[in-house]
């Protein structure tokens, strides 16, 4: 479906898996709060504290474990 966001989680190669999983995150930031004035608003909080990068590196970190499993792990 060319229409889709998401139409695969297969990606060629790990580093390609990862940015992946950042969109995922970033698409959830998004799907949660559409309203885009108040993410930008709220974007330098979470820029400058240092426990709001380490959850969003969580998240991320959460989502890369899915998309190399999907991807057997770029096996072979
Ligand atoms: C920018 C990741 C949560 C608002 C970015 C960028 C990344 C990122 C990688 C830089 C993109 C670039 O420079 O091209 C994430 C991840 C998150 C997260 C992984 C959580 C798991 C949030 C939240 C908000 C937010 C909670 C606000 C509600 C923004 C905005 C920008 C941005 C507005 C654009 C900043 C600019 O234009 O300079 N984010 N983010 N993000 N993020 Fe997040």
């Amino acid at each position: 479906s060319q229409e889709s966001w998401l139409p695969t989680l297969k990606t060629d190669t790990p580093e390609e898996g990862y940015e992946l999983a950042v969109k995922l995150a970033r698409k959830a930031v998004g799907m949660t709060q559409p309203d885009e004035s108040i993410r930008k608003k709220l974007r330098p909080v979470y820029a400058n504290n240092a426990d709001s990068l380490t959850l969003a590196s969580q998240v991320v970190a959460i989502n890369f474990q899915t998309v190399a499993a999907a991807n057997d792990y770029w096996k072979e």
